[in-house]
């Protein structure tokens, strides 16, 4: 079957590959990790479970077979992943765009073997400038500061433009809203506000933590909307009367799932279609048992013909899914 004419059953082709590369973080943030539970003794992936370099790259080779133009390495924090400079020299040698998503705080350490090896473009995570809110947000002893030298850091060798991700919760940092906005407006930095979301179980999500994008817009003001360079893209983009661009990411009260187009892919090889799934096809076991290339091809052309995800738009219809996947162990 040729690449375009793989579609869900609601007509969505395939397009982005999220891979998680590991399960772990150094950050605790509260609505993703809280310490509570993800302690130490948290039973994080045993390392034989989680996929090698090479498992993931012949992966990703399938995947653009599929359609994927675009694949987004996450963790957890990708940067605890040791040498993964060296995945990502593997995957540039494909016809694919590879992105990350990090917390940021390695990235003086990394950014220049990322660049080097052909990282495409940096995200970096900040939810506050303030470092008193930043430690209670993060509860890991890192620092805004540590943060916004990763930022420069990949800046310098090239891995812009960069966006920046704050998930924005009541009462946690909706106050950090203007001053990120003016901190980076001036530069070729696009911070993207977040819904916060009900992934997973262990964040006591609410209704009334959400602030929403109409909040939102109406706290920064003056803006003039940017038409979408793809429809799939899920952050809506905003010119500021100083030219600057922010973005908005309304998954809950906005949702986008009607252009969904993404996959994700466990560290431990398992493929879910939705970011609030609770079970994914173990990928992983299907290469190790010996499945060849077109038989693992043919699962996932077979799974996501029968898509059938759209979580966010029926949210407020349905009981909360049980078992939901966390983000860390999904990837953001
Ligand atoms: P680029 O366009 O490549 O820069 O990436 P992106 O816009 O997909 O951004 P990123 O991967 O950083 O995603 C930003 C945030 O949007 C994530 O951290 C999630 O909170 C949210 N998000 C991304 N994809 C989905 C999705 O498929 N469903 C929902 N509900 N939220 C998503
Ligand atoms: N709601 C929205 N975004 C979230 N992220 C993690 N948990 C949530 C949530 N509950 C985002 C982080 C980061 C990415 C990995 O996922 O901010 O940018
Ligand atoms: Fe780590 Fe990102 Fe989750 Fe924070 S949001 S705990 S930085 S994976
Ligand atoms: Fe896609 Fe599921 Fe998110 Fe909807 S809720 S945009 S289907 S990942």
């Amino acid at each position: 079957m040729a690449v375009a004419d793989l579609r869900d059953s609601f007509g969505r082709p395939l397009r982005d590959l999220r891979i998680s590369v590991t399960d772990r973080c150094n950050f605790r943030c509260t609505y993703c990790m809280p310490k509570e539970i993800f302690g130490k003794d948290f039973p994080f992936m045993p390392k034989d479970n989680i996929m090698t370099f090479e498992e993931i790259d012949r992966l990703a080779g399938i995947f653009i077979s599929l359609g994927v133009k675009k694949i987004r390495l996450t963790g957890g924090e990708p940067l605890l992943r040791k040498n993964i400079h060296q995945l990502i020299s593997m995957l540039s040698l494909r016809d694919v765009e590879v992105a990350m998503t990090t917390n940021g705080v390695l990235l003086p350490r990394y950014a220049p073997s990322l660049s080097a090896a052909g990282l495409d473009r940096i995200t970096v995570s900040l939810d506050a400038l303030d470092e008193s809110t930043f430690a209670t947000i993060t509860d890991s002893g890192h620092t805004v500061a540590a943060v916004l030298a990763g930022i420069e850091a990949a800046e310098s060798v090239g891995l812009g433009p960069i966006k920046i991700n704050t998930v924005v919760k009541r009462d946690a940092n909706e106050h950090e809203i203007l001053q990120l906005v003016e901190r980076f407006s001036d530069r070729d930095i696009a911070v993207r506000f977040i819904e916060y979301m009900d992934v997973g179980n262990t964040n006591g999500w609410s209704m009334d933590d959400v602030v929403s994008a109409d909040e939102i817009r109406d706290v920064i003001g003056e803006l003039s909307a940017i038409p979408a360079n793809n429809p799939s893209d899920v952050s809506k983009n905003y010119r500021l009367p100083n030219g600057g661009e922010i973005g908005i990411i309304s998954s809950v009260t906005e949702p986008f799932c009607g252009e969904c187009t993404r996959a994700r892919i466990s560290s431990d090889g398992k493929l879910f279609t939705c970011l609030f799934s609770n079970r994914g096809l173990d990928i992983l076991s299907l290469m190790r048992d010996g499945k060849d290339d077109t038989e693992i091809s043919n699962l996932i052309k077979q799974i996501w013909k029968s898509r059938e995800d759209r979580y966010s738009e029926i949210r407020s219809q349905k009981s909360s899914i049980a078992n939901r996947v966390e983000m860390s162990y999904i990837g953001g």
